[in-house]
């Protein structure tokens, strides 16, 4: 059931974003060359998944829910890029940089991010107040207190030894803060109410720390075709991170206190969130 329903949400997903508009030319072609053909889609699963479990019709929400992976693939064009962790390979094939030059894939990355507000704000959604509030908490989330405020903490970390919770604060922001709002736009344009909204954030809080504890682990363990990236970067770059400061097993023990905790947050929805508790429990035994 899980695998079905997974399924069902990505077709909706890679049907969306292969149908968005692209044009001919350099631009759209390295935006669609990192956005297509790679991906677990967490994010827009993550928000089409929220709204159906507080009742809502995950269909009428697939622009706002693919701006969520726009601005995720961008976060990840830019993160390879040489200045930064200089990795030279991103979803099973050769980064976005490799391909088209380190000018245009920051200018794919900036294009990306601003094309997911257009999709944000797209007028036939018809919700203007709701989406106006999303609008907003996407932007927060994707910037300096949110993502790229965890991006910048993370690189100034790099050769550092840094506390469990510095490193804790850093994935929050960087990770957890992406995909926290996912969860929330899905609630609040399904219609939710504030504490179901508040139960979907409990949740994706411990689900984004759980999601980069796990992205650490495989950095170590993980095979590096299976992930379509290459692994050992943490450690090339000298990296503070839940592995080099606790270990594999004291990781990955963080790793199930915050599925644990992600789980226990769905309690006020019972039966109707039995998608989310699996969601929490494939992040954990994820192998890519
Ligand atoms: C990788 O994200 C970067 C992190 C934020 C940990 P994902 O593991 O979601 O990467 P894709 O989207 O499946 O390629
Ligand atoms: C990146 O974390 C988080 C982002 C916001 C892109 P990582 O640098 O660990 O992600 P990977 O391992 O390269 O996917
Ligand atoms: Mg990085
Ligand atoms: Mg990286
Ligand atoms: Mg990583």
């Amino acid at each position: 059931m899980f695998k079905e329903t997974f399924q069902r949400y990505l077709t909706m997903i890679e049907q969306t974003l292969t149908q968005l508009p692209w044009d001919k030319g350099v631009l759209n072609e390295s935006m669609y060359y990192s956005l297509i053909g790679g991906g677990k889609r967490i994010r827009p699963v993550l928000a089409l998944a929220s709204a159906e479990t507080v009742g809502g019709n995950p269909e009428t929400m697939l622009r706002p829910a693919v701006a969520l992976e726009l601005i995720h693939t961008y976060s990840l064009i830019h993160d390879d890029l040489p200045a930064m962790d200089n990795d030279d390979y991103r979803r099973g094939r050769l980064s976005n940089h490799k391909v088209f030059g380190d000018a245009q894939a920051i200018l794919a990355g900036d294009a990306l991010l601003t094309y997911a507000f257009e999709l944000l704000a797209d007028s036939e959604l018809g919700q203007p107040e709701r989406q106006l509030r999303m609008i907003r908490e996407v932007a927060v989330a994707a910037g300096k207190d949110g993502m790229v405020g965890g991006q910048v903490a993370d690189v100034a970390g790099e050769g550092r030894n840094l506390t469990l919770q510095e490193i804790e604060e850093i994935h929050k922001a960087k990770t957890g803060a992406l995909l926290t709002v996912s969860a929330r736009l899905g609630g609040v344009l399904a219609g939710g109410t504030e504490e179901q909204v508040r139960a979907l954030t409990d949740y994706a809080q411990a689900l984004g720390l759980a999601f980069q504890i796990k992205d650490d682990i495989l950095d170590i363990v993980g095979d590096s075709k299976t992930l379509g990236k290459p692994t050992g970067s943490d450690l090339r770059l000298g990296k503070s991170t839940y592995v080099s400061l606790l270990g594999l097993e004291g990781a990955e023990q963080q790793l199930h206190t915050q599925i644990l905790k992600a789980q226990s947050a769905l309690k006020p929805f019972s039966e109707g969130a039995i998608f989310l508790n699996q969601l929490a429990l494939y992040i954990q035994e994820r192998k890519h």
